[in-house]
């Protein structure tokens, strides 16, 4: 079982021409209520492509949708906890090229205590696997019971800020990031470097970098691959990374080998980008393997 300790979030999505700047009011073209958040976003695509997955995390009582959501697509909710704290939620422009920028509001993904996590933990063992993003509260100690319980680790530390640190990402089988996020880390310039330095920071880590526009590039221990795009006409690229993180896991962890989980994980982005909003834009893990 995949343990997702994640965010979930209600995204206010505005479609711009461009992106409002410093002094500027612009008018939207259109305003949409979404899913969203990066847990629940990636507990939706591991789902989609077939994998046995729990999401833990804190919502308010305007986000009950949302666990009817997550129920709807077969996740395990029982370990979500409601609290008195509202939602979180986004506020996204989506601008004519498809690309995005988001304000965050943590409201209730700050509501994850200790104490919740060691009620959630006492249902793991060695055999389960904990993906995290950086959207909730109590990361390190959530970090320390995955490894107290012998889990192994997926994580994605987007949004990357101050509170992600070394002993995190060490820590981490599977490490999902950007190139920006790659360069944060590292201190490194450029896509080589930036891998490089990753492999030599973290060795034990398979990482994987997506490259946008130029694809995907993979480095572990054995073995250094890499993986084009599927050109689409993009509408809407919120959530496409969450797409790729979670058929990417769900094709390793049953028994995929990485070209596989390279290929499926592009193809569900691809699709991902072309329908607008974030978790609603997943696709099935059929539509992948027609793609
Ligand atoms: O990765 C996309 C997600 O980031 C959005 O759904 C938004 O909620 C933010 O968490």
């Amino acid at each position: 079982m995949i343990l997702n300790f994640g965010s979930v979030n209600i995204d206010n999505c505005y479609q711009v021409r461009d992106f409002v700047r410093a002094g500027e009011t612009i008018s939207a073209l259109e305003v949409t209520r979404h899913a969203g958040g990066k847990g629940f976003n990636q507990s939706v695509a591991l789902a989609r492509a077939g994998a046995k997955v729990c999401h833990a995390g804190c919502i308010g009582e305007d986000g009950l949708f949302l666990r009817d959501m997550l129920r709807a697509e077969g996740v395990d909710t029982n370990f979500l906890r409601v609290t008195d704290s509202p939602t979180g939620n986004a506020i996204i422009q989506v601008n004519a090229r498809g690309e995005n920028c988001i304000i965050l509001y943590t409201g209730a993904n700050g509501c994850v205590t200790e104490d919740y996590a060691d009620e959630v933990f006492s249902h793991f063992g060695p055999d389960d696997v904990l993906l995290v993003q950086n959207e909730i509260s109590s990361l390190p100690y959530i970090f320390e019971k995955a490894r107290e319980k012998g889990m192994r680790i997926a994580f994605n530390p987007s949004p990357m800020n101050s509170g992600v640190t070394r002993e995190m990402l060490g820590a981490a089988d599977w490490l999902f990031v950007n190139q920006v996020e790659a360069s944060e880390i590292t201190g490194a310039e450029g896509r080589e470097n930036c891998l490089r330095a990753l492999g030599e920071l973290f060795p034990h880590t398979a990482v994987i970098m997506t490259l946008g526009g130029d694809g995907v590039v993979y480095r572990d221990k054995r073995q250094s691959l890499s993986h084009g795009i599927y050109p689409v006409s993009a509408l809407d690229t919120t959530g496409a990374g969450d797409t790729f993180t979670g058929f990417f896991l769900a094709a390793v962890l049953s028994g995929g080998s990485v070209e596989y989980a390279l290929e499926t994980a592009s193809k569900a982005a691809a699709i991902s980008v072309t329908r607008p909003g974030a978790a609603e834009s997943i696709p099935a893990l059929r539509e992948v393997l027609d793609f």
